[in-house]
């Protein structure tokens, strides 16, 4: 799959890290910024990671800031972006079966390493159940 990263200051680390991770399972990545440490500004990353998810130019989205709560405050302002916040494995395999997520927001300030690749793992690996959930995400589609 096609994979768009982004994060701000506090998520470039992890995603630095993150990113040889998911081309290890064989997937092509697009890094959109932030490219250094220099204090930024989230929603000027979000926005653009997800407008590009929203026009179908990328299969699936992962972006990182402190927290992983703004990034997804704006991802799931734009239409076509379900972005779910995740802190544990569950959660992105559960987004995945039933929200069919497209992208995940990760906390580079909360979460370790290990746990945030358990978590991509998951949200790269599995498929969306369909069936009744197909129903209630097209009702967060077509509202
Ligand atoms: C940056 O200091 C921090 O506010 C940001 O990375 C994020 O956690 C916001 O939700």
């Amino acid at each position: 799959m096609n994979i768009i990263f982004a994060s701000d200051h506090a998520g470039y680390r992890m995603k630095l890290e993150l990113i040889p991770f998911v081309e290890d399972m064989g997937h092509t990545v697009f890094d959109i910024g932030c490219h250094d440490e220099s204090s930024m500004d989230y929603p000027d990353v979000a926005y653009p990671f997800a407008e590009a998810i929203g026009k179908g130019e990328y299969d699936r989205g992962i972006v990182i800031c402190g927290t992983g709560i703004g990034v997804s405050m704006c991802a799931n302002r734009v239409k076509g972006v379900r972005c779910a916040h995740c802190a544990d494995p569950l959660s992105a395999r559960l987004t995945r079966q039933h929200n069919d997520a497209n992208a995940i927001a990760l906390g580079g300030r909360i979460i370790g390493i290990e746990l945030a690749k358990e978590i991509v793992k998951e949200f790269l690996t599995t498929d969306f159940a369909g069936g009744r959930h197909q129903r209630r995400v097209d009702k967060i589609e077509n509202r």
